[in-house]
């Protein structure tokens, strides 16, 4: 006959000493498994005598009780220090500021954040995006655009020019984004609705000139294009771009040789302190150059002018992002300064969109 009590200190101390949940399974099946020392204890008990069984049942089954309770003990203590190490292992100190991803600290340059916000509006309003080279020929500059070969209005543009080539052809970097015009005029059939962003270059550098800028040009043609429809458009994409519910503008008569009648557009605005707001006041601020498209700039690019009527614009795009932004000099937008970016820039998924807000 086990002695119970023998029996009971082992098991007991087993339990004790099991290190974790699967060292105390051992025990546990080692004890009241099917095959455990108290459940054979308690197998015998059928060949007991009655009086026998009376007395040694009431040990073994008291026996099992405890061990029971020892072994249920012991499996929630275990499994309270395992999530006390678990917890320990994967503490996090919410105190941390929290860790800034590339995505985060990188920043939109206001000249990409305003060629997107000015697609955005040209393109809400039915016009395709056209691009074309930054390095042109002298003919998409200038000639085809009535530019006469010796006309003074080339030498206003303060033109790059490369050394000739074999050929004697002089290429240049194109001094407007008028020069897409053409391209676009020679490319597509009309009707044409197109708005053209790109850099352009004239040797020129102050605090409101770069030797490398931007300028955004419109072009439309169709054979009922006119004066009221580029008011409209011009007033509808200032009141958009400048984020106002009415601008004034004011057209005057300008000169320029692709353009006939030619104008230049001025917008309403106060200035106060280093501010300048848009929509009321009684300045007037210069901000693009327009007109109707010349009837020998569109010969030039084969379409007949009595067919066809065209109205263009150009707008330097540094230029209205400084006026925007409020940003003073145009030089530091090519500094690549960063504390400058961090100022000034935009957050990179905050895109531009009508209907989601330009500036964010
Ligand atoms: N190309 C002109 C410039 O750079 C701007 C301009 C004026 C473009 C009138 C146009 C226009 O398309 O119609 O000064």
């Amino acid at each position: 006959m086990t002695d119970l009590l023998e029996l009971e200190s082992q098991t007991l101390a087993a339990i004790d000493g099991a290190g974790d949940e699967a060292a105390l399974e051992a025990v546990r099946v080692g004890a009241l498994g099917k095959k455990g020392v108290i459940s054979a204890l308690l197998a015998s008990l059928g060949k007991m005598s009655p009086d026998e069984r009376k007395i040694q049942g009431a040990a073994i089954n008291g026996l099992k009780d405890k061990v029971s309770e020892a072994l249920a003990a012991r499996k929630a203590a275990l499994k309270a220090k395992a999530r006390e190490a678990q917890l320990a292992a994967e503490a996090v100190d919410v105190t941390l500021p929290a860790r800034v991803s590339g995505l985060e600290t990188g920043r939109i340059h206001p000249i990409t954040q305003v060629t997107d916000e000015l697609t955005a509006i040209f393109v809400d309003m039915g016009f395709s995006i056209a691009e074309g080279p930054d390095i042109e020929s002298d003919d998409y500059n200038f000639t085809k655009l009535n530019f006469p070969p010796s006309h003074p209005a080339r030498d206003m543009h303060d033109t790059f020019f490369f050394p000739p080539d074999a050929s004697g052809e002089r290429k240049l970097l194109r001094t407007h984004t008028s020069p897409v015009q053409v391209r676009t005029m020679l490319a597509q059939k009309p009707p044409i609705r197109v708005v053209c962003p790109g850099r352009t270059y004239r040797s020129d550098a102050d605090q409101t000139h770069t030797p490398m800028f931007h300028q955004v040009e419109g072009l439309v043609i169709d054979r009922t294009a006119n004066l009221g429809q580029l008011k409209w458009v011009l007033e509808e994409f200032c009141k958009a771009f400048f984020e106002v519910p009415h601008v004034a503008m004011r057209f005057r008569p300008s000169f320029f040789p692709f353009t006939s009648p030619s104008m230049e557009v001025d917008i309403q605005c106060r200035r106060s302190g280093g501010e300048i707001r848009f929509g009321e006041g009684e300045d007037w601020l210069e901000i693009l150059g327009c007109g109707m498209v010349h009837a020998n700039v569109l010969r030039n690019c084969g379409l007949d002018p009595d067919v066809w009527q065209g109205y263009a614009w150009g707008l330097g795009i540094d230029r209205i992002a400084m006026l925007k932004y409020g940003m003073p000099d145009l030089r530091d937008f090519f500094e690549a300064d960063i504390r400058w970016l961090d100022h000034y820039g935009f957050r990179p998924l905050d895109l531009p969109t009508l209907a989601g807000g330009l500036s964010g």
